[in-house]
């Protein structure tokens, strides 16, 4: 079933939507990072759903969704003010938060830790559906797992829409990646996963914060990571991908087309700037935005990589930025989109 809430939500199917909700039924839905695909987080069945659905291995935890701040308080514990101020200061918002769990979240969706991860959508037809559901909302980002999310209704409709019970359409994705992941260890706001809410806008309210190290380095084979995530392939195509990145412009165009050399099966994701320097055939070039406008650049992200990956090419380059503000999350999902097939000139 397709519902299109693009211009305004309808009640009647708000109502069917809460209805499906409350018995157990997956449903896809926008947030204002990526679509979610979600269920009652209350009810394991109904969540055992959703990793079906996606293919998801089941210990990587899922992220409950709610509508208000008192909701919190009604399946995990807050334990320091630092959470409480991350709280106070970024939610709602793209940002999701890791606390200690009450034992009402079933192990199914924890995948058997003691924490859950804590989320408070911003985006309208989101926080109306948990407020009509009466339930908090288990959602990871709504695509098959290992494969970029999505963040245009299209997509769903071709990965998801056969696997759940409604699509809503909600338009295209307003950030286009997820939202940043926090995790208060040692009364600091460790980053396990960047997104729109930047290191330096925590510690504007918090002071100091840390950055996983895995946000950008690969996982040891034998490595527990602080986020169960990390382990698996994400954000990738079916294509190769190899990401290229140099301080100097000129360069970093240079390194691009000496891996070109003439070669009409590679396609480029490539800075806006850029279009006209890149040596291949125009068809096989996608702008994913200029360098200065990191935010065009997040939203496009995963509706390009999805584009170049239908084109049936042998190698996708993608052009890569500077790792800061934005540019943290942007690289981080880049990296491993590519396997971690970087250079850096
Ligand atoms: O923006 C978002 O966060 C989207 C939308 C739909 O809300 N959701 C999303 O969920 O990206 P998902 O499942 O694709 O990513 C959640 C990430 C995973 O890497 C998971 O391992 C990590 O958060 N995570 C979830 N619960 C955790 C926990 N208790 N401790 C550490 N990491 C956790
Ligand atoms: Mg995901």
């Amino acid at each position: 079933m397709y519902y299109n809430w693009k211009q305004s939500i309808n009640t009647d199917e708000l109502q069917n939507v809460s209805k499906l909700i409350n018995n157990g039924e997956v449903i896809v839905f926008p947030t204002e990072t990526v679509y979610g695909i979600g269920a009652n987080a209350l009810d394991t069945e109904a969540v055992r759903k959703i990793f079906l659905a996606k293919g998801r291995p089941s210990d990587n935890p899922l992220i409950v969704h709610v509508a208000d701040k008192e909701e919190i308080k009604q399946i995990a514990v807050i334990q320091t003010e630092v959470e409480q101020k991350l709280i106070d200061s970024f939610m709602p918002g793209p940002i999701t938060i890791i606390l200690k769990k009450k034992p009402i979240i079933p192990n199914i969706v924890s995948a058997g830790l003691d924490t859950v991860g804590i989320r408070m959508p911003s985006n309208k037809i989101a926080q109306k559906i948990i407020k009509t559901s009466k339930v908090p909302i288990a959602a990871p980002s709504a695509n098959i797992s290992g494969r970029p999310s999505c963040t245009r209704i299209l997509d769903i409709r071709e990965e998801l829409e056969s696997r759940v019970s409604v699509v809503i359409d909600g338009g295209n994705s307003n950030i286009g990646l997820e939202s940043t992941v926090i995790k208060v260890i040692d009364d600091i706001p460790v980053i396990l996963r960047p997104g729109k809410i930047t290191p330096e806008q925590i510690e504007e309210v918090i002071g100091k914060v840390k950055i996983d190290s895995k946000v950008f380095e690969k996982l040891l084979d034998d490595e527990k990571p602080e986020s169960p995530g990390v382990k698996y392939r994400h954000y990738a195509p079916k294509t190769k991908c190899k990401l290229i990145y140099s301080k100097d412009e000129n360069k970093q165009i240079e390194m691009i087309n000496n891996l070109i050399k003439g070669n009409n099966k590679i396609i480029v994701l490539c800075l806006e700037e850029h279009k006209n320097k890149i040596l291949v055939n125009k068809e096989n070039i996608i702008s994913i935005g200029y360098k200065s406008k990191k935010e065009t650049i997040a939203r496009n992200i995963y509706s390009a990589l999805r584009d170049a990956d239908s084109k049936g090419a042998d190698l996708i380059l993608i052009e890569g930025v500077e790792k800061s503000g934005l540019g943290i999350a942007i690289m981080n999902r880049l990296l491993r989109t590519c396997e971690y097939d970087y250079v850096e000139g």
